[in-house]
């Protein structure tokens, strides 16, 4: 199946950078969301990425123009999904709340169309079971900032088709991902391990052991790691850190007991970057 027309839903960072890679890949590119300012903040993300290359001389104004020209944002529904070859879901994290979309999808969307979710951690299996077409739906779980990260983790349900994982894959890599294929288990391959170690520098914080600049300073330094784990859980958004914690931890159980700090910092709304405020404070810069 050739897939000409891709319908990204949801604007923000994620949602945006995915609708971005797969414009400069060359598909058509709806990106819906619910509220103009949402789609406005995407489109304008957007921009700025690609008006960076472009200052930078790795791309001509006109590729961007025709990267831009093969976007279309929306708030319709009808509009994004009815002629799409493929969805790509990236909403929030609420299964009742995605639940509803793919019922809603359902009733537009034609037949062969492919469902893709990029859910941090929620379950596949469970979200392709409320579909008509569990053997259509795969994760394809990308990783923040969209646009540079290299990798592409693809995460078969219980009932995904190796036809949709084939397609899965060839898209990947027209986007110039590399792809690791996984199958379905609580946060996957990727996010089971990294978001223990983030939230494991909430507990070293918390208890007072060291700093967060020293934490974050100790990781970049000790274990050449590019960014510290505090400063890359404010990249990630706290909330989602939060979210894919108490999912493991519902699974698997105590070892994965969310750091209090984690929880005190997301009551506080300090959700990290997109907040202006996480770990460390970005409202001035
Ligand atoms: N969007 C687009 N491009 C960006 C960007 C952004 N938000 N931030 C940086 N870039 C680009 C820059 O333009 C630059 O491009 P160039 O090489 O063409 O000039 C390049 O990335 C490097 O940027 P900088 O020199 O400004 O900054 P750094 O060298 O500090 O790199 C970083 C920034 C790439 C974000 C780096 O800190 C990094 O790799 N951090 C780790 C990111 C990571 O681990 N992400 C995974 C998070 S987990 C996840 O997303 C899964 C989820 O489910 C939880």
């Amino acid at each position: 199946m050739e897939i000409k027309k891709v319908c990204v839903l949801g604007a923000g960072l994620m949602g945006s950078g995915i609708a971005q890679v797969c414009a400069q890949a060359g598909y058509q590119v709806a990106m819906r969301d619910i509220e103009q300012r949402f789609i406005d903040g995407g489109m304008n993300m957007i921009k700025k990425n690609l008006g960076r290359s472009v200052e930078k001389g790795k791309m001509p104004q006109d590729e961007m123009d025709a990267i831009l020209g093969r976007l279309n944002p929306t708030l319709d529904m009808k509009e994004a999904a009815a002629d799409a070859d493929l969805v790509v879901e990236v909403i929030i994290e609420v299964m009742d709340i995605k639940k509803k979309v793919y019922a809603e999808l359902e009733e537009i969307v034609p037949d062969h169309c492919l469902f893709f979710t990029n859910t941090s951690g929620l379950s596949i299996t469970e979200l392709a079971s409320i579909t008509k077409r569990p053997e259509k739906f795969i994760g394809a779980h990308f990783f923040n900032p969209v646009p540079v990260m290299r990798l592409l983790e693809i995460i078969k349900g219980y009932e995904t088709s190796e036809e949709t994982l084939e397609i899965a894959k060839e898209w990947g890599k027209k986007l110039g991902k590399e792809v690791i294929v996984v199958n379905e288990a609580p946060a996957f391959a990727v996010n089971r391990i990294l978001c223990p170690m983030l939230n494991e520098a909430f507990y070293v914080l918390g208890e007072g052991v060291a700093s967060a600049e020293d934490i974050d300073k100790g990781m970049v330094l000790g274990c050449n790691h590019p960014i510290g784990p505090l400063a890359l859980s404010d990249l990630v958004g706290l909330d989602i850190l939060l979210h894919v914690m108490e999912g493991l931890h519902e699974e698997f159980g105590d070892k994965y007991q969310p750091a209090p700090l984690l929880r005190k910092l997301v009551r506080a709304e300090r959700y990290g970057r997109k907040s202006g405020k996480g770990v460390y404070d970005y409202s001035k810069k």
